[in-house]
């Protein structure tokens, strides 16, 4: 394996395992004021991202490299509401996203086209997680203030999205 591509694989594994710490603080946050549904909803991103970072090192040791688990930063664990809940979710995304279209950069710089194919199921999936971050934020801004609205958005969190997101 190019040792930059290696590094970068390692950075990425980071990257997902972050995200998975971040969503599993935001589904803790979210259980014990009182949304139930939010809190699944984040419960399940988090193993989802800890799948993403499990892909990656099975990758990284079956190409002759070495996969190098790494300590994670304490999340974010306060918030001042759902907006601020799901602004951080969405920034999350945008963030693994960018250093995705970086590795992928780099592979076509050092021409790497057996890693390049296997980052495209990542490219995929930070489609969909992407347009669902900004789906549940567009409908928080849509609901405002308003906790009925609120009672609701939780209530149904996990029916708002594409069926395909609902697994
Ligand atoms: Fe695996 Fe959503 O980053």
């Amino acid at each position: 394996m190019i040792p930059e591509i290696e590094k970068s694989l390692n950075d990425q594994i980071q990257h997902e395992a972050k995200a998975s710490a971040q969503y599993l603080s935001m589904a803790c946050w979210a259980d014990v004021n009182g949304y139930n549904g939010i809190a699944e909803f984040f419960y399940t991103q988090s193993e989802e991202e800890r799948v993403h970072m499990t892909k990656l090192v099975k990758f990284i040791n079956e190409r002759g490299g070495k996969a190098v688990i790494p300590a994670i930063e304490k999340p974010k664990d306060d918030f001042h509401s759902l907006m601020e809940l799901f602004e951080t979710f969405l920034s999350s995304e945008e963030f693994v996203t960018q250093q995705i279209n970086n590795v992928i950069f780099q592979c076509l710089e050092h021409k790497d086209y057996n890693v390049h194919n296997f980052m495209q199921w990542y490219v995929a999936e930070q489609l969909e997680e992407e347009a669902s971050a900004r789906t549940l934020l567009d409908k928080l801004k849509i609901i405002g203030d308003d906790k009925s609205g609120h009672y609701m958005f939780d209530r149904d969190i996990n029916k708002m999205l594409p069926a395909e997101e609902n697994n």
